[in-house]
């Protein structure tokens, strides 16, 4: 799978089911976190406006969750394929979580933003967020009691679209680790990538059929390592 040796620029996606056997939901599996809550009510702005104390209840969960769990054995095959330095890895993720960089991974892209990022709805400043975060509490930069955490909602724009897209073009192979490929734009960077001329791999346990060149059906704790040791 994409080139026999030679360097390669690989660009990783990853979704919930990297983080899955550190303990972390997902969203749309059995008793997904999206079966628990409803989506409009928590993971949108119209949500937040609604009820923000809710959001943050939400979200405040989610960061104890993510601060108890550990690496698995995925996020930490893919630190040792960065320091390889066989192949220029940029690890895009659709988690909030921050598995990926306490396992060692660097320049880790965050399209749908930080559990541990805090952000003002009013003035835009953002900081690390504590474990518990209130809505009333005031914005370090301007005061203004509109706290929120720094994760793209439904309805809003993901970050670093513009550095992901041009990864795409020109990437040598495009992997989709964990994610069930059904929200976009994340869900259309196979098209992408394989339009660009790039192998697609697929790593996930109940493949998508999403139209991948290759696909290694298996959890994300024993099929990321071997896929890794396959290539350096
Ligand atoms: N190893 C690898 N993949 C797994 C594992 C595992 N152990 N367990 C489950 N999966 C796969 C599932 O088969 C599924 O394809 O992880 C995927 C989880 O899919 P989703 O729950 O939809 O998560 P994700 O694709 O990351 O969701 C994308 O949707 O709600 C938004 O912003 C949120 O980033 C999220 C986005």
């Amino acid at each position: 799978m994409g080139g026999c040796g030679a360097k390669m620029k690989i660009v990783v996606l990853t979704g919930a089911g990297v983080s899955a056997e550190s303990g972390l939901g997902t969203f749309r599996d059995t008793n997904g976190l999206w079966t628990q809550y409803d989506l409009e009510d928590v993971a949108t702005p119209q949500g937040f406006a609604r009820d923000p104390a809710l959001v943050h209840d939400f979200y405040n969960a989610r960061r104890r969750n993510c601060i108890s769990a550990a690496p698995n054995a995925a996020h930490e095959a893919l630190v040792g394929l960065e320091k390889s330095k066989q192949h220029d890895l940029i690890l895009v993720t659709q988690n909030v979580d921050d598995l990926h960089e306490r396992a060692g991974s660097t320049g880790v892209i965050h399209m749908h933003g930080a559990l541990m990022g805090a952000l003002c709805a009013s003035c835009d400043a953002r900081w690390d967020a504590p474990a518990e975060m209130a809505a009333d509490a005031p914005c370090p930069t301007c005061a203004a009691p509109a706290t929120r955490p720094d994760i793209v909602w439904f309805g809003e724009i993901p970050y670093h679209m513009d550095d992901i897209m041009t990864h795409l073009e020109a990437c040598d192979l495009f992997v989709a680790i964990g994610t069930s490929g059904t929200v976009y734009p994340a869900a259309g960077f196979v098209d992408l990538a394989g339009q660009a001329g790039a192998d697609t791999l697929e790593i996930n346990p109940e493949p998508t059929g999403g139209g991948f060149d290759q696909v290694i059906a298996g959890p994300a704790s024993t099929a990321v390592p071997a896929w890794v040791d396959s290539l350096i």
